[in-house]
């Protein structure tokens, strides 16, 4: 039977190493959250890294029999391979580049090499596995390469392809010195997405400077293949948030969380610790509203969740320092002995304790510089099962463009954050219910399972096309 092989670089658990031996967690992220409650569906497997470096062959051989059973298996990277390929390249060439940060961007040849073996590394796996009917789905931007080297090894196989990440700008994208490989490397698939237009326009636009081909109406001829591109919203499991918010669990979490806040108005943001996600800004943005606003002191509290990410790279490091001095200072300056501005935590959540923040956020602030999507926005409105909240949203996330009745703010714009809080945190009721109402309805209709079928009837009408012109 045809499987679907989902191919990305960090799988949906990730190993812990605990004082009982080994442990798996859910892996945070929008790609790990929004792809595993779908993948298991038929005979699907998912191939990747199960995040952490391991010694032992015996510990190897215990991870692929656990993994095993919820059809998953692993590609194990080394020590130098992580430092290389997914801190390195990734992480200090490809994040930067990618989400317009390119004065962050480490060029290093090393790097670039690290990067193509691993993927020649993921490659060797597809191709034990793959049956010639299997559909290889494979996801962003650590395995730009991977579909040509797939494509090599079995050149009828379907394959698409999935960017969780902005594509940026050709003149952005052309200060790398290895472009021209990168996109050869992504026309090995026979269909190519991203979240938004914007960003197939960016990438189309690069094929036709930087490799020559020519493209039109999201159709590139590579000479010998038509590769479709095309934009995919990501969706969220609407259902499994929905639900999870009605619970009665999430009720009781959320009366402790209540009665502890003691029924402030509370403001929410959850994200990664990166810098795309412009927590300093966001942070000096509340305390000019508090600077503004002194009729809100002790009457609101900011939770922020910041889930440790990336922690071995520099400028992840210094965003920690930067982000721990904000937090500090607008607790010192404000705080009294029953309110401290400020809830910073600095770890993740189990999904119940996410759903009643979720649920208990009168407004959810999602602030980023840059961002593919974001699905936190969409959690959250799937969780406001009251049918109240307000969304600040930046005009920056990929979900901007579906989610328009959000408070829109640019992030770069202080003044015009101040202005969003105070409009949310005073907006009547009925306001709240007629934009939150919209937006949900729009993030159940594409939720995640109408995200995969979509893509993946796409590619299988671009598959049809391509033999009838044999
Ligand atoms: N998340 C999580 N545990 C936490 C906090 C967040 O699993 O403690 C999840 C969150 O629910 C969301 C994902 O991490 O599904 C973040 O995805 P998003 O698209 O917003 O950003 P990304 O991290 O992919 O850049
Ligand atoms: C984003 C990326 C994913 C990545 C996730 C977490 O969502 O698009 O590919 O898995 O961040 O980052 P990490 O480096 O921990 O895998």
């Amino acid at each position: 039977m045809a499987r679907k092989i989902i191919v990305s670089n960090r799988l949906p658990v990730k190993i812990k190493r605990t004082e009982n031996g080994m442990t798996f967690e859910p892996s945070e992220g929008g790609l790990a959250t929004g792809l595993g409650s779908v993948y298991k569906e038929g005979d699907n497997i998912w191939i990747g890294w199960p995040g952490l470096y391991l010694e032992e062959e015996s510990e190897e051989q215990q991870v692929i029999t656990e993994l095993q059973k919820e059809s998953m298996q692993p590609v194990f990277l080394t020590e130098t391979e992580i430092k290389e390929y997914y801190e390195g390249f990734s992480n200090e060439t490809l994040w930067p580049t990618f989400h317009y940060f390119s004065q962050f961007a480490v060029y290093e040849q090393d790097y670039w090499e690290a990067y193509l073996r691993v993927n020649q590394k993921f490659c060797e796996r597809i191709v034990k596995v793959a049956n010639p009917d299997d559909t290889i789905w494979i996801h962003d931007y650590q395995l730009l390469l991977l579909p040509s080297l797939v494509r090599e090894s079995l050149p009828d196989i379907t394959i698409g392809f999935f960017q969780h990440i902005p594509f940026p700008s050709y003149e952005v994208f052309r200060m790398l010195p290895w472009r021209k490989q990168i996109l050869q490397g992504l026309l090995g698939a026979d269909l190519i997405g991203f979240h938004t237009y914007d960003d197939v326009r960016h990438f189309v636009s690069s094929v036709i400077h930087l490799v020559g081909l020519p493209a039109s109406n999201g159709v590139i001829e590579t000479g010998n293949r038509s590769v479709m591109v095309d934009a995919f919203p990501m969706g969220i499991d609407f259902d499994k948030y929905a639900d999870t918010a009605h619970s009665e669990k999430v009720a009781e979490i959320e009366k402790t969380f209540e009665e502890a806040l003691r029924y402030r108005k509370i403001v929410l943001s959850i994200d990664r610790l990166d810098y795309s996600k412009g927590i300093p800004q966001r942070l000096r943005a509340f305390e000019l509203f508090l600077k503004q606003y002194p009729e809100f002191h002790e009457q609101v509290t900011l939770i922020m969740i910041v889930v440790p990410s990336r922690d071995q790279v520099e400028k992840y490091k210094e965003l920690k320092v930067e982000v721990d001095e904000l937090v500090g200072r607008i607790n010192g300056l404000y705080r009294t002995l029953s309110w401290a501005p400020v809830q910073y935590y600095y770890h993740s959540f189990p999904f119940e304790e996410l759903s009643a923040f979720y649920r208990m956020a009168h407004v959810a602030l999602v602030t980023p510089m840059r961002d593919g999507m974001n699905l936190v926005c969409k959690e959250y409105l799937a969780s406001r099962t009251d049918g109240t909240g307000v969304l600040i949203l930046s005009e920056m996330a990929g979900a901007a463009k579906e989610l328009s009745e959000a408070i829109l703010i640019n992030p770069n714009d202080v003044n015009q954050m101040v202005g969003a809080l105070y409009q949310a945190l005073t907006a009547p009721e009925d306001t709240q219910r007629v934009a939150i109402a919209s937006m949900m309805a729009t993030v159940q209709q594409y939720n995640i399972h109408h995200w995969v079928k979509l893509f993946m009837d796409r590619l299988a009408y671009t598959k049809e096309k391509q033999n009838e012109l044999i």
